[in-house]
């Protein structure tokens, strides 16, 4: 809600149409009688939300904003406001089942109209109607993709109260299942007790998500997989649903008044159990997750297993540093159930997005310093804050984009319509957190290159850099604290695919690469969140020879979060982190014991061919005899894709190469305009590589009087600022020779995208 770099109106106008057509698509299936059912005065009849979506339009962007408007009819401002107060009265709630008309098509062409106003409307704007209505377009389409769930949600229930039982979408029903996986502990903590929750503002948020604010969370331990069916039916084997002692009073009373003994839509038959989903009826399946139960169900099976239910900042904290990288089982999977978990994930939080909306223990309140929104906007969310618990994740029917680490769902606690789920929690042992943090929080960091240096290097590159014709920066800076975050965002885009080519390989390989170096320490260079090389870790700690990691990076801010981390996350190990630069303080690497030094994500592609061969020579120099190199490089392909991976759609890559104007600014008191800077990524087909310059848009200037800098730019005139160079095996191999090293494996993703090469120093 309160964007404070809001997206451009194309990209929140497009989105807009897209989001109000899927809600036309979901209901096309359903006949005018399915859509008029409310089967309970929590579910709204489909036909219902497909006009209140449309309402929301009216009272909000076309009533106040499009001068001399009239609503399409003088009586929907009644039946199809929901519960805002100051847009005055409305139809009550329950009766939302009884309203044959509008008929369907009279709801179509009242979303058609709307749909020709709101058009009409963005046409005519002028700069400050657009700046006025482009949030409110963006908080109607959030609106709307929430009621796509609801829609969904609501017409399970319909359905599940008819004997015919209905099926939404065929073909969406597993009728079996793979076993069920072991569930594995993932110990959580930040770096340190304290840690930031919340949105930020720096994209789109429900105002309850925020103010970001800090937070306590001691480490704790998270299942790596939410509760599956068969868990729970042992659950109610034994006794789960009779025993007084699992719950708390309020459930307890619920369960006697309401009958339960099972989740909602289970059915027993003869033969054991059915579960009832969007895509028919079918038997319980063991390994798929359990949904459909209430808070005080998750809160009693918890109980029974002698575990407990997470709090929203420790699922936050869990979702933001340990997520497994996999597709979110959302609407757009088109699965419409929750799955089990995917392969495996390596000390990684499966299962975070997509599969159940988890029922954590914290109920529904502001933020410290929350404040709802002026006028009828601010009674979203704020006035439902008090006895609703949140919910945390995702749901197979939660539309793409919707999901995301901050998003607080809610519901009362004895609600179960929603597919809402549970992942089960544990403290870690009191004695082990004492010792976490006087032994492993504290990882040994050296500093060779403090602040001071850095801006002194700043200053000379600078100074070379803006005046040279073609001016250039040199990419070491654009990883401050904020760089090093938005790179990470660059590694989780649809369009990035080196991450997951590169993860994939490790995730294959890591044992034979543990067992081909024959290592005890673990350097890497450029280690950045050192998210991948976990997979390298738990190997070398399979294979029990790790002793060492030593992480290196120019980062001091990451490097220091990542080392903690891993330090907390593997016990056994040293923890070594040093603070360098790649150019300068290579020699100052600890040495002692067989190393493998990981280059990985590419970066040797980030250095042109002259500095490259400089740097291969000064690592191979440090290396002793058997020492080994893990080097990760992207390969030669269709160079559209590879643009594609250097200039995403959300604008992520333009704000990282921008943020080293933003570093030039802050460090140097540059004066420069940001925002008169464009990303462009080209393919340089020549050189095979990727360049990457900002491009001025109008003419240009940047002062840095200190440096007794003023340059004026034309327009289009470019700074250069970084390379990604693209490989083919012939010459990895031969550079790797040129510096002394002798290629022994070399490993590519099954398509062919990327690869790893394993070299020795003979
Ligand atoms: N290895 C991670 C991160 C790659 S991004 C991955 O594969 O995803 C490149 C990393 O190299 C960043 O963390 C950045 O801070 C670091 N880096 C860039 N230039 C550097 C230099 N000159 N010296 C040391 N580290 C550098
Ligand atoms: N070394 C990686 C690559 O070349 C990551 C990277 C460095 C990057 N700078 C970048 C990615 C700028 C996107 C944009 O792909």
């Amino acid at each position: 809600m309160r964007s404070t770099a809001p997206p451009t109106l194309d990209v929140v106008v497009e989105k807009l149409r897209a989001t109000r057509r899927l809600t036309e698509d979901l209901a096309a299936t359903l006949a005018p009688e399915d859509q008029m059912i409310q089967s309970m005065p929590d579910v709204s009849p489909t036909k219902w939300h497909r006009a209140h979506t449309t309402w929301f339009f009216e009272a909000f962007v076309l009533g106040p904003h499009a001068d001399g408007y009239r609503p399409v009819h003088p009586t929907y401002d009644y039946l199809f406001n929901s519960y805002y107060e100051q847009v005055g009265d409305r139809h009550p709630r329950n009766e939302r089942g009884l309203i044959s008309r509008p008929t369907c098509d009279e709801v179509a062409e009242y979303r058609a109209a709307v749909n020709r106003s709101l058009t009409e409307l963005i046409d005519v704007a002028d700069q400050d109607l657009l700046d006025a209505i482009t949030p409110l377009l963006e908080l109607g389409t959030h609106h709307e993709q929430q009621h796509q769930e609801l829609l969904l949600m609501d017409i399970k229930h319909a359905f599940s109260c008819n004997p015919l039982r209905p099926v939404y979408r065929l073909g969406t029903a597993a009728v079996s299942g793979p076993a069920t996986q072991p569930l594995t502990w993932i110990k959580i903590s930040g770096a340190s007790r304290v840690v930031e929750i919340g949105a930020d503002g720096d994209s789109f948020a429900f105002d309850c998500e925020g103010p970001r604010h800090p937070a306590l969370v001691e480490p704790f331990l998270l299942a790596d997989r939410i509760a599956t069916e068969g868990e729970w039916l042992a659950f109610m084997n034994d006794g789960g649903y009779e025993r007084a002692e699992l719950w708390l009073s309020e459930g307890w009373a619920t369960v006697q008044a309401e009958g339960w003994k099972a989740p909602l839509y289970w059915d027993r038959q003869e033969d054991g159990w059915s579960v009832f989903t969007l895509g028919g009826t079918r038997p319980l399946l063991d390994a798929t997750p359990v949904l459909h139960i209430s808070f005080f169900e998750a809160d009693a099976f918890a109980r029974w297993s002698g575990k407990r239910l997470v709090t929203e900042e420790e699922w936050e904290l869990a979702a933001t540093t340990s997520a497994a990288d996999e597709p979110y089982n959302d609407l757009a999977h088109g699965v419409l159930h929750a799955r089990p978990p995917l392969g495996t994930a390596a000390g990684r939080v499966r299962q975070l997005f997509g599969d159940g909306w988890e029922w954590t223990a914290s109920a529904y309140r502001p933020y410290p310093r929350f404040e709802p929104d002026e006028g009828a906007i601010g009674e979203y969310n704020g006035k439902f804050m008090s006895n609703q618990m949140v919910l945390r994740g995702g749901a197979p029917i939660t539309p793409q984009g919707h999901t995301r680490a901050t998003y607080r769902n809610f519901f009362p606690p004895a609600s179960r319509w929603a597919f809402s789920t549970v992942r089960l929690a544990a403290d870690v042992p009191a004695i082990e957190i004492v010792d976490v943090r006087s032994a492993a929080i504290e990882p040994v960091i050296d500093v060779h290159l403090g602040p001071e240096d850095l801006s002194a290097a700043l200053r000379s590159d600078v100074i070379a850099g803006l005046r040279a014709d073609q001016a250039h920066l040199p990419p070491k800076y654009f990883y401050d604290d904020r760089g090093s975050e938005l790179f990470d965002q660059i590694t989780r885009l649809d369009a990035y695919y080196p991450t997951r080519r590169e993860r994939a390989i490790l995730a294959r390989e890591a044992v034979a690469i543990a067992t081909a170096s024959g290592a005890d320490t673990l350097v890497e260079l450029g280690s950045g969140t050192s998210d991948k090389t976990r997979l390298l870790l738990d190997a070398f700690t399979a294979t029990g020879q790790l002793r060492r990691f030593v992480p290196f990076d120019v980062s001091e801010g990451i490097l220091r979060w990542a080392a903690t981390a891993i330090g907390e996350n593997y016990p056994g190990i040293t923890v070594h982190g040093v603070v360098g630069d790649f150019d300068h303080h290579l020699g100052q690497l600890p040495s002692g014991g067989r190393r493998m030094v990981a280059f990985l994500g590419g970066t040797i592609g980030n250095y042109q061919p002259t500095p490259r061969a400089q740097l291969l020579a000064t690592l191979a120099d440090t290396l002793e005899p058997g020492d080994s190199l893990l080097l990760g490089t992207d390969l030669v392909k269709d160079p559209r894709r590879i643009v594609c991976a250097y200039d995403d759609p959300e604008g992520i890559t333009a704000a990282f190469n921008r943020n080293v104007l933003y570093v030039l600014a802050r460090e140097l008191d540059a004066e420069l305009e940001p925002d008169g800077w464009i990303h462009v990524a080209r393919w340089n087909a020549e050189e095979e590589w990727i360049e990457m310059h900002l491009q001025a848009h109008g003419p240009q200037r940047i002062m840095v009087p200190s440096l007794g800098i003023d340059r004026w730019f034309a327009a289009d005139e470019t700074i250069h600022t970084e390379v990604s160079a693209k490989f083919r095996r012939p010459r990895v191999e031969a550079e790797l020779a040129a510096a002394g090293l002798q290629l022994t494996h070399w490993w590519t993703d099954e398509a062919e995208d990327f690869a790893l090469s394993l070299a020795t120093k003979p």
